[in-house]
């Protein structure tokens, strides 16, 4: 039986007078996720104690988990990935030719989600649309609603593919992906979505949203180990091609006694699109005990914990000048703040490294990602840095 989960305020171990608030950077390892995979790391020491079963009943446990959290009941449909990439090489590898076709993305999105889709469009003779915002900077009236709006103008009849995530990883705005996905329905084309920046801190719906593709690194708002991804695959890739010829994906690989009888068949679902030697004994384990920390504690309260965080520090910021998305549009557990043009983006981070706020720079915007481990001080801490950064320039 596993332990109750812990109250997220004893379950993490961020030294104290830290104000780590770059959760979509990395999670901080909650210390059961830690326990898990010291447990995984002991397992081989004896490797009889690890039987042909345990290549499969942690992975099948982690897509039912997985599935779960995005609002399916289709655990098959999940695969195990080493990074958000390589998920997005598996759509790319099944998506077809772009020849005199395009593939839609958003202005400086991350590039796991981009590289990919380049590539083919530069190999095939196709397009990569990439769609800007309709403001210069957060905050600019209209931006976040018009950002959705020139998303969905992109797509036409010729959209092969639209590459995108809920959240934009840099500012925190967010997209409509509801609205984007029926575009996508009535022009056939794939959507493909990047989770990594929203799953896990809010909730999201695969029944609302119906992407094709939804990957996710786990080490963020996962809260799991780094290099382990999930990939939820709709039934447009239910007969793909894996990037891998891999064996354990195959029908009938659990009889280990009967692996030469070799068979062109697949099991089931998204299975095939799991990475070669996926049932990694460190990694599994802790990313199912971060899941399963996610679930208990919930992303509707992760979402309602970071809202009014985010909430407490955009008020006082916009005031002062700092560019700030409107609310509707703002992303619960990440804001993205514009700088004054006075203020220099590195100068600002070193002030608050010196009081030891804990942020990201990306792009031209200061990032700030709570989690359930911050409190109002956090954000005392970071307002009273950015001022005296905003003062002393
Ligand atoms: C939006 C987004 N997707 C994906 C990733 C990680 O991608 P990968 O797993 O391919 O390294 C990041 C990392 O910052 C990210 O912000």
């Amino acid at each position: 039986m596993a332990a109750p989960p812990p109250d997220p305020g004893d379950a993490f171990q961020l030294p104290s007078g830290l104000h780590y608030l770059n959760c979509a950077y990395m999670s901080p390892l909650p210390r059961s996720v830690e326990a898990a995979g010291i447990r995984g790391i002991r397992r081989k020491r004896v490797p009889s104690r690890i039987g042909s079963e345990d290549f499969f009943q942690e992975c099948d446990a982690l897509r039912t988990r997985f599935a779960r959290l995005v609002g399916s009941g289709e655990s098959d449909r999940v695969a195990l990935l080493p990074a958000v990439s390589y998920g997005v090489a598996v759509v790319a590898k099944n998506a077809g030719s772009l020849q005199g076709r395009n593939v839609v993305v958003v202005r400086d999105q991350f590039p796991g989600n981009v590289y990919a889709w380049m590539e083919a469009a530069r190999s095939d003779g196709g397009e990569l649309r990439i769609v800007d915002s309709p403001g210069p900077s957060a905050g600019h009236p209209g931006r976040g609603a018009g950002w959705t709006q020139r998303v969905l103008e992109a797509v036409d009849q010729d959209t092969a593919v639209v590459a995108m995530a809920p959240v934009h990883w840099t500012d925190g705005t967010r997209f409509d992906l509801e609205a984007v996905g029926h575009r996508c329905r009535e022009v056939g084309a794939l959507f493909v979505v990047d989770g990594t920046q929203w799953v896990g801190a809010a909730p999201f719906s695969v029944d609302r949203v119906r992407p094709d593709a939804l990957i996710c690194a786990g080490y963020k708002w996962l809260l799991g180990p780094y290099s382990l991804a999930a990939g939820y695959f709709g039934a447009r890739f239910d007969q793909g091609i894996p990037l891998e010829a891999g064996w354990i994906t195959r029908a009938g690989s659990r009889d280990f006694a009967s692996l030469v009888n070799y068979t062109d068949e697949y099991a089931p679902g998204a299975v095939r699109y799991d990475v070669g030697e996926r049932s990694n004994f460190i990694l599994v384990p802790m990313l199912l005990e971060a899941l399963r920390l996610v679930e208990a504690w919930s992303p509707e309260r992760v979402e309602r914990h970071c809202r009014g965080l985010t909430d407490l520090m955009a008020r006082p910021l916009a005031e002062r000048g700092f560019g700030v998305e409107e609310r509707e549009w703002r992303a619960p557990h990440i804001l993205g703040l514009t700088l004054p043009p006075e203020m220099d983006g590195n100068e600002t981070r070193r002030t608050l490294e010196a009081r030891r706020v804990q942020v990201s720079l990306r792009g031209s915007a200061v990032r700030v990602s709570p989690y359930l481990y911050n409190e109002p001080s956090d954000v005392e801490a970071l307002v009273e840095g950015l001022m005296e950064a905003l003062e002393g320039r």
